[in-house]
């Protein structure tokens, strides 16, 4: 595995995310704040072309999964297109998306032909009223027409993220996991993380444990099954449901120790941590000619940089970084 994507932990770095715009159609609370955010001049963002000669860096090194993540990656024009593209790049085996849902029933077709392999959703809500107050839209069918699309054309498992908030949507994982009884669905409970501008505190936050022990009452045969080394949700099933729950601690339980992953922003920074606020831009390096070894030398050395494991939730509150719309996820600003 190439040293430059090994970290001084011995992390290899075989999993890179790549968020393909800052615009979202949603704006959903915890991904950013009411009045938006300011988003790069498009001269700044990544071309095309320069999304994929990276990606196609980061594969020979040794990367085998792209996920796109956005802003909402699905209303980037070009999305098919670059995806075909990834599909022909050998070594990488699996793309996929982190989508909000709402333009993934029209595009699901295409996106199966272009070769998307994995899709997860977001959605917060199962009640249609409480949708719109959380991603401040509408849109709450065509989420559910989407994910129900995805699990007739085969995805599988579809993977559904819901961000737990106290006093929001707490009341609601009972009915999350109920989703798991007929349909191959993966629920995963995501404990609410602190970005700049969400207005996150301790209090509104609800453990995994907590949730954990909620569903325990409901179904006390709720059971561990086994995750890959790296993925970041614990899994777990109700005995003979069709689908699973897992749960992302990275706030009480965070599991840097396997951190796999790196990010490209949309304006081309290369981001070796979700929490950590240093970053490099690769887009300046390109654009100032540098060759592939130039672009490795300044890669390997920020991997180099990688923190053992990210500053703990309550620093994390009060340390500068972006809202996670300018990260890599799927919702919020245009
Ligand atoms: P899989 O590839 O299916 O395992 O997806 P994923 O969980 O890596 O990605 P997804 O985009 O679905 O994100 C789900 C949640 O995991 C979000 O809240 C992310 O912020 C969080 N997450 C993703 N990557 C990391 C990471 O590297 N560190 C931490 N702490 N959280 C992450
Ligand atoms: N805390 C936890 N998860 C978040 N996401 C976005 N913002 C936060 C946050 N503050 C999730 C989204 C999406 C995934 C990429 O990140 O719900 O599913
Ligand atoms: Fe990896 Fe940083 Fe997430 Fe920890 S917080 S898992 S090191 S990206």
């Amino acid at each position: 595995f190439s040293a430059f994507l090994t970290d001084s932990f011995g992390r290899r770095h075989s999993y890179l995310r790549i968020s393909l715009t800052e615009k979202c159609n949603l704006r959903c609370q915890y991904c950013m704040p009411e009045e938006g955010v300011k988003l790069t001049p498009r001269a700044q963002l990544l071309t095309t072309a320069e999304v994929l000669r990276l990606a196609r860096l980061f594969v020979h090194e040794g990367v085998d999964k792209i996920r796109l993540t956005g802003g909402e990656p699905l209303i980037r024009p070009d999305v098919l297109d670059i995806i075909a593209e990834l599909r022909k790049l050998e070594g990488l085996k699996t793309i996929a998306v982190t989508t909000n849902g709402m333009n993934l029933a029209r595009l699901l077709p295409k996106l199966k032909d272009s070769g998307l392999d994995l899709l997860n959703i977001s959605l917060d809500t199962l009640i249609p009223a409480k949708f719109e107050f959380i991603v401040r839209r509408k849109g709450f069918h065509k989420v559910m027409e989407g994910i129900d699309k995805a699990l007739e054309m085969g995805y599988n498992p579809v993977k559904v993220n819901c961000v737990v908030m106290r006093g929001l949507n707490e009341d609601e994982i009972l009915d999350f996991v109920a989703l798991t009884e007929k349909k191959p669905i993966e629920v995963r409970f995501i404990e609410y993380m602190p970005f700049d501008g969400n207005k996150w505190n301790f209090k509104k936050m609800v453990s995994y444990q907590e949730m954990l022990d909620c569903i325990k009452q409901q179904w006390p045969a709720l059971e561990m099954v086994p995750t890959g080394h790296a993925d970041t949700a614990k899994g777990y099933k109700v005995p003979g449901f069709a689908g699973k729950v897992g749960f992302i601690s990275s706030m009480s339980d965070h599991f840097c120790g396997s951190c796999n992953r790196l990010r490209l922003t949309a304006d081309g920074n290369l981001k070796v941590c979700l929490f950590g606020n240093s970053e490099v831009s690769l887009r300046d390096e390109l654009r100032s000619g540098a060759t592939e070894t130039q672009l490795l030398d300044i890669i390997g050395a920020a991997v180099g940089r990688k923190k053992k494991q990210h500053a703990g939730m309550l620093n994390l509150s009060k340390m500068k970084n972006r809202p996670m719309i300018l990260i890599a996820r799927t919702r919020p600003a245009s």
